[in-house]
C-alpha cells in the first residue's frame, strides 16, 4: 500500500456529501441565532474561573491586556475561520476545511487536535460549574470560612484541602446527566439557549456594575507588576514545569508578572474565547451562511471580547492582586468584599450558564468523531444511530465516560492550558489552510474574503504560534505525547480505511443513518 498523506476530499464531494434530501438538514438560523449560538458555547468557565487564576498567578492587573491579546488572536483566526466556513458551509469545521485544502495527514492533526480540545474544555468546564456549585451551596446555607456543605473528598479541587486522592463527584453528576440527555436526543434547543444566554450576559454585566462600587484604584497600581520569581510571588511552580516554554528555552528561571506575565496570561485566558470557531460547525443549518456565519462568528467574538475586558478591569480594581481567588473567582470576589448575597446570585447565574457550554461542547465532539468517521479515519460502525432516539450512542457513550474519568479524577490545572494548545494549533492550521485554498482554488465562490490577504493569515497563524510558546512546557509534553498517539491511530489504522483509500460510498446505508441521527440541526422551538 502506497501512503498518500496529502489526499484531499474535494470541496465538491463535500458539499455533495451534505446534498442529498436525506442528509439536508433544516436551514432554519439567522445570523443573530448564531450569535447567540456563539455566546452560549464561549461564556464559560473561562471568564468566571480563569480571569482569578490569570491575575493570580501571571498577569497581575494587567490581565485585561491579556484578555485583548487573547481577543486579538481569535479575530484574526476568526476571519479565517469565515472565510472557509462560506466557502465550505459543511459540518465539521476545521477539520473539514482541511481534508479539503492541505490533505489527508493535516485534516487528521486537527481533527484529532479537535478532540482534545473538546473533550478537555467539557471537563475543564465541568470542573468550573463544581466549583460554581460549591460555593453556591456554602453561600445559601451561611458556612463559616474553612468549612464546606460538599466534604473534601469530593470536591472541586478537594475544597483547597484536600492535596492528596479526590473525587470530583458534581463534575461526574454533570457530564453523567448531559450525556444521558445528548444520547437521548435531546435538541439545542434555540430558545433554551437564547434564555441562558441572556442570563449568562446579565449575570456579567451585574459583575461590572456592582463591581464598580468596590473599585480601589490603588489595586491597579502598579498596573503592569515587575516581574518576580515564582518563589518571590509564592507562587507554586514544581520543578519549573509550569513556567512558560519560551521562558524555559531562555534559560531563565520561573518568573511571573511584567511583559512575559501578560503573554503567559494571554495564552490562558485564550480559554475563554473558545467556542466561536464551534459556530462553524452549523454551517449546514444555517439560513444563509454565506452571509450569516461570518457575522454570527465576528459578532460573538466582538461582543465576549467588550464584556470579558471590563470584568478584568473591575475584578483586579476590586482586590489586591495577591487576594484575587483561584476558584470560584467571580463569585468569590464578591464574597470577598463583604457582598455575600451577590456572590450568591453570581454563583447560581454561573451554575445556569456554564451548563450549556458544556452540552454543547459534548454534542461538538459528536459531531466531529461522526465527520471523522464518516470518513472512514475512525471504524464506522462507531457511529450507530440508536435506532429509536436517532442519535450515535456509541460515540455518545465512549465521549461521555471519557470526559466524565477526566473531570471525576484529574486536577483542573492540567486541563485548560491542553484545550489551548489543542485549539491553537487548530486555529494556526486553518490560517495556513485557507492561503492554501485560495491558491489551489481560485475558482471557489467566496463570499467572505479574509481582508489584507495573505497578512492577516500569516500574522494568525504567527501570533497563534507565539501564544502556543507561552504555554507551560508541561503542556507541550503533554501535547507532543497526543500527537505521537494520534500519529499512531492515523498509520495504524486511519489511513488504510478511509474512504477515500476504499472507495466506499456514502449511499452505504449505515452512513446514511448516521448523518441522519447524529446531525441534528439546533431546534427553533
Ligand atoms: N470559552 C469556553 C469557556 O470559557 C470554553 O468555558
Amino acid at each position: 500500500m502506497s501512503l498518500n498523506l496529502l489526499r484531499t476530499k474535494s470541496i465538491e464531494q463535500s458539499l455533495a456529501d451534505t446534498d442529498e434530501p436525506e442528509y439536508q438538514l433544516k436551514r432554519t438560523l439567522s445570523a443573530l441565532d448564531l450569535t447567540v449560538f456563539g455566546i452560549g458555547v464561549i461564556v464559560g468557565a473561562g471568564i468566571f474561573t480563569l480571569t482569578g487564576r490569570a491575575a493570580h498567578n501571571t498577569a497581575g492587573p494587567a490581565v485585561i491586556i491579556s484578555f485583548m491579546v487573547a481577543a486579538v488572536c481569535c479575530a484574526l483566526a476568526a476571519m479565517c475561520y469565515a472565510e472557509f466556513a462560506s466557502t465550505v458551509p459543511v459540518s465539521g469545521s476545521a477539520y473539514t476545511f482541511s481534508y479539503a485544502a492541505l490533505g489527508e495527514i493535516f485534516a487528521w492533526i486537527i481533527g484529532w487536535d479537535l478532540i482534545l480540545e473538546m473533550f478537555l474544555a467539557v471537563s475543564v468546564v465541568a470542573q468550573g460549574w463544581s466549583a460554581y456549585v460549591g460555593t453556591f451551596l456554602d453561600q445559601i446555607t451561611g458556612q463559616a470560612e474553612g468549612s464546606h456543605v460538599i466534604p473534601d473528598v469530593i470536591a472541586y479541587g478537594g475544597n483547597g484541602n484536600s492535596p492528596g486522592f479526590n473525587v470530583d463527584l458534581m463534575a461526574i453528576i454533570l457530564i453523567g446527566v448531559l450525556g444521558v440527555l445528548m444520547i437521548i436526543g435531546i435538541k439545542e434547543s434555540m430558545r433554551v439557549n437564547l434564555v441562558l444566554v441572556v442570563l449568562k450576559i446579565a449575570i456579567v454585566l451585574f459583575v461590572i456594575i456592582a463591581g464598580i462600587a468596590f473599585i480601589n484604584k490603588d489595586n491597579w497600581s502598579p498596573f503592569i507588576r515587575p516581574a518576580v520569581t515564582a518563589a518571590e510571588a509564592g507562587i507554586d511552580q514544581p520543578g519549573g514545569l509550569t513556567q512558560p516554554l519560551l521562558q524555559w528555552l531562555s534559560g531563565s528561571q520561573p518568573m511571573v508578572y511584567g511583559g512575559s506575565g501578560i503573554f503567559a496570561g494571554a495564552a490562558l485566558v485564550f480559554f475563554a474565547y473558545i467556542g466561536f470557531d464551534v459556530v462553524a460547525t452549523t454551517a449546514e443549518e444555517a439560513r444563509n451562511p454565506k452571509r450569516d456565519l461570518p457575522v454570527g462568528i465576528i459578532a460573538s467574538l466582538v461582543i465576549c471580547t467588550v464584556l470579558y475586558c471590563a470584568v478584568a478591569l473591575v475584578i483586579t480594581g476590586m482586590l489586591p492582586t495577591p487576594d484575587i481567588p483561584q476558584s470560584a473567582a467571580l463569585a468569590n470576589a464578591f464574597a470577598l468584599v463583604g457582598q455575600p448575597w451577590m456572590a450568591i446570585v453570581i454563583s447560581a447565574g454561573a451554575v445556569l450558564g456554564l451548563t450549556t457550554v458544556v452540552l454543547t461542547m459534548l454534542i461538538g465532539s459528536t459531531r466531529l468523531i461522526f465527520a471523522m468517521s464518516r470518513d472512514g479515519l475512525f471504524p464506522m460502525g462507531l457511529a450507530k444511530v440508536h435506532p429509536r432516539f436517532r442519535t450515535p450512542w456509541v460515540i455518545g457513550i465512549i465521549v461521555t465516560v471519557v470526559c466524565l474519568i477526566v473531570a471525576g479524577f484529574t486536577p483542573v490545572g492540567m486541563l485548560e492550558e491542553m484545550v489551548n494548545i489543542g485549539t491553537l494549533s487548530a486555529f494556526l492550521m486553518v490560517s495556513i489552510a485557507v492561503i492554501v485554498l485560495r491558491k489551489r482554488r481560485p475558482d471557489l465562490p467566496r463570499p467572505f474574503h479574509v481582508p489584507f490577504m495573505p497578512v492577516i493569515p500569516i500574522l494568525s497563524a504567527l501570533i497563534c504560534f507565539y501564544l502556543m510558546l507561552n504555554l507551560a512546557v508541561e503542556t507541550w509534553m503533554r501535547f507532543l505525547v497526543w500527537l505521537l498517539i494520534g500519529f499512531a491511530v492515523y498509520f495504524l489504522y486511519s489511513h488504510g480505511h478511509a474512504r477515500l483509500q476504499t472507495g466506499k460510498t456514502l449511499h452505504d446505508d449505515v452512513v446514511k443513518q448516521m448523518d441522519a441521527g447524529v446531525l441534528t440541526p439546533p431546534q427553533n422551538r
